[in-house]
This record gives C-alpha cells, sequence and structure tokens, in this order.
C-alpha cells in the first residue's frame, strides 16, 4: 500500500508541508508494509484548467506546458491520499486549487474512485472549515473514501508544531491508515 502525501503550500517547510509529513512520518512509525511519499507542490508548475473539455475524449490532461502530469502519475498510483492547504481568503491556495481542477481530467472514467483520503487545512484565524469544504468536495466528486480532516492553527512557518489538537489529530489519522495496511 501507498500513501502520498501533498502539501498545496508554495512554503516548502511552512506549517501544511510539517502536518502532512506528521501523518506520513507517523504511518511510517506504525506500519513497515506501507510506502509513503511526500511531495510539495512548491515544486511543480501546475497551471490553470482551461476547460478546453478535451480530457473528456482523451482521458487525460492535453496540457503539456507544466509538470501536472508528474503529479497526476503520483497520484494514480497511491492508495492513500493526504492532502494539506493552507487557508487562503477562507478557502484553499491558488496552487492547490488549480491541482484540483486539473483533476477533471481523471474524473470521466474515474480514476481515482475507490482510493483513500484524508484532508488538511490550517488556518491563521479563520476560514479552514470552508477549505476541508472544497477538499471534500473534490473529495466526493472523485468518489474517494474519507478516512478523516485536520483542521490547524498556525501562522507563522514552523508554529503548528504547538497546536497540540493537530498534532493528535495526525496521529489518530495515521492509526487509521496504518490500520488499513
Ligand atoms: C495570501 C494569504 C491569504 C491568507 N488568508 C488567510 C485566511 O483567509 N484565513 C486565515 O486564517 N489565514 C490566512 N492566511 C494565513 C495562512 O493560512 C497561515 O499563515 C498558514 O499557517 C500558512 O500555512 P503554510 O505555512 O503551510 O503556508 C493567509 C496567508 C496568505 C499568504
Amino acid at each position: 500500500m501507498k500513501v502520498l502525501g501533498i502539501s498545496g503550500s508554495m512554503r516548502r517547510k511552512g506549517n501544511t508541508a510539517i502536518l502532512v509529513q506528521k501523518v506520513l512520518e507517523d504511518v511510517a512509525e506504525k506500519s513497515d508494509s506501507i510506502a509513503t511519499e511526500y511531495i510539495s507542490l512548491a515544486d511543480y508548475e501546475i497551471g490553470p484548467c482551461i476547460a478546453c473539455m478535451k480530457c473528456k475524449e482523451e482521458k487525460t490532461c492535453v496540457l503539456t506546458n507544466d509538470t501536472w502530469d508528474r503529479v497526476a502519475e503520483k497520484m494514480l498510483d497511491c492508495d492513500v491520499l493526504v492532502i494539506g492547504t493552507p487557508v487562503y481568503y477562507y478557502d484553499v491556495c491558488g496552487q492547490l486549487k488549480n491541482f484540483i481542477d486539473r483533476t477533471y481530467s481523471m474524473y470521466h472514467d474515474r480514476k481515482l474512485t475507490g482510493k483513500y483520503v484524508v484532508t488538511i487545512a490550517i488556518q491563521a484565524e479563520k476560514g479552514a472549515d470552508r477549505a476541508l469544504e472544497t477538499l471534500e468536495g473534490f473529495a466526493n466528486t472523485h468518489e474517494f473514501s474519507f478516512i478523516g480532516e485536520i483542521e490547524g492553527h498556525a501562522a507563522e512557518e514552523g508554529e503548528i508544531l504547538r497546536d497540540s489538537k493537530a498534532l493528535k489529530e495526525a496521529e489518530k489519522i495515521a492509526a487509521k491508515i496504518a490500520a488499513l495496511g
């Protein structure tokens, strides 16, 4: 079984990166048979979906001017997706929204259906509930099986390490993932 963690934040060492990786580390601690991989969308170029609708026929995204296909490949290969975002204007951040929109190319033949998902949103003050709803919309549309969600509270880089509730939740969710393997 493979668990892929994706941070949508452009901060490579930010709070979302830390919390997504914490889930993966806890999974690795609890299970020898589960492989984990972490990626940051800060290392990829993901342009917006241009609504060309060619993916309806091609069953794949026809845009070739960025590195979306490298992320897509990893996602198709995983069994569990742990997807996290910083909250921007009460919602997911732009890079992650581009990522979500590009998965339309995987929708037509339900390429993601049946995979498991964990959703994470980190706010400084407000809006994580709405960001988690956006992630729920992504997960429900693709018919993922939902494992759980984490709402983190942090502003400065690394502050999430002081959010004991979120860290505890990460551990609980990791135990659920480990139980799948
Ligand atoms: C453009 C921008 C918009 C933001 N909007 C919100 C917001 O609506 N609500 C909030 O609580 N925090 C907001 N924040 C703060 C971030 O969500 C917070 O700093 C978070 O910890 C960043 O996570 P990261 O370190 O993973 O990037 C915003 C930050 C930026 C840069």
